[in-house]
């Protein structure tokens, strides 16, 4: 592993591979959750974080975290699913970490998916959020063209929680979770850049060959709204964990 200040609001940690990154970020959010056991820890779906969240569920199984009085607010949801999909954001959430940890469940919060009105969803989960007294950590993947959350790149970015539609090559990389591209939704509520903001740490997971045009555009220190994530250049602390596969040779 090696640690890299990049700039004062940032700090890249490069690991040897997707194990090392997965248990970095366990290990953060762990010092976190000892620091503050009622903390409000940001959740993202995606494979990224698949290996965090198991480190987080054999980590709860042994004593180490405890998550009783956890409450977690996830970024995004495709719209419209039920969260009884097995492709639904909750259900994944559901299978991979909440159904192995000690959370209580009503403390976990995805946008729903099935709402009648979404508008109305995300004005209260913002609202909702704010509640909480905002989140301490966020966790983000980041997409191929960029994207954190379902923040596609576009001209403005400056939204609160919100229904987007999804670009065509979200919909292409997303395909490999369902039947055909046909079958993914083509629209998600998402947290905006503006909540994604309101965290007081972010910590950005990439890992794999496919993220490193991404991730080098952030690291170049530019902001450009046609790669969602160099936004995050802007914000006052964040920690970017990748692995060697994802930085350029
Ligand atoms: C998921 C999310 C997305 C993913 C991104 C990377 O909640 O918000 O932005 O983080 O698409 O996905 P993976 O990790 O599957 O490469």
């Amino acid at each position: 592993m090696k640690v890299k200040i990049c700039k004062k609001n940032m700090k890249v940690i490069v690991c040897e591979d997707y194990e090392e990154l997965s248990r970095q970020s366990a290990e953060l959010i762990e010092k976190q959750i000892h620091l503050r056991p009622n903390s409000v820890l940001g959740l993202a779906t995606g494979s990224t974080p698949i290996g965090t969240y198991r480190i987080l569920a054999e980590r709860n199984k042994t004593g180490v975290i405890d998550f009783s009085e956890i409450t977690t607010v996830n970024l995004d949801e495709y719209y419209p699913i039920s969260p009884t999909d097995p492709q639904s954001y909750r259900y994944f959430m559901n299978e991979q970490l909440f159904s192995k940890v000690n959370i209580d469940i009503d403390r976990t919060f995805v946008p729903d998916g099935s709402a009648v009105d979404p508008i109305k969803e995300c004005i209260e989960y913002e609202e909702r959020i704010d509640r909480l007294g905002g989140i301490d950590i966020q966790i983000l993947g980041i997409g191929v063209n960029g994207h954190i959350g379902f923040n596609e790149p576009d001209l403005s970015l400056n939204a609160y929680t919100h229904l987007t539609d999804l670009t065509p090559s979200t919909i292409a990389v997303n395909s490999r979770f369902f039947k055909s591209e046909d079958d993914v939704p083509k629209k998600a509520i998402t947290m905006g850049m503006a909540s994604i903001f309101k965290a007081r740490q972010i910590i950005l997971l990439a890992s794999g060959s496919s993220k490193t045009k991404a991730v080098t555009k952030v690291l170049e220190g530019d902001i450009d709204t046609s790669c969602p994530a160099t936004l995050l250049n802007l914000h006052p602390n964040v920690i970017i964990i990748c692995d060697r596969d994802c930085l350029p040779n």
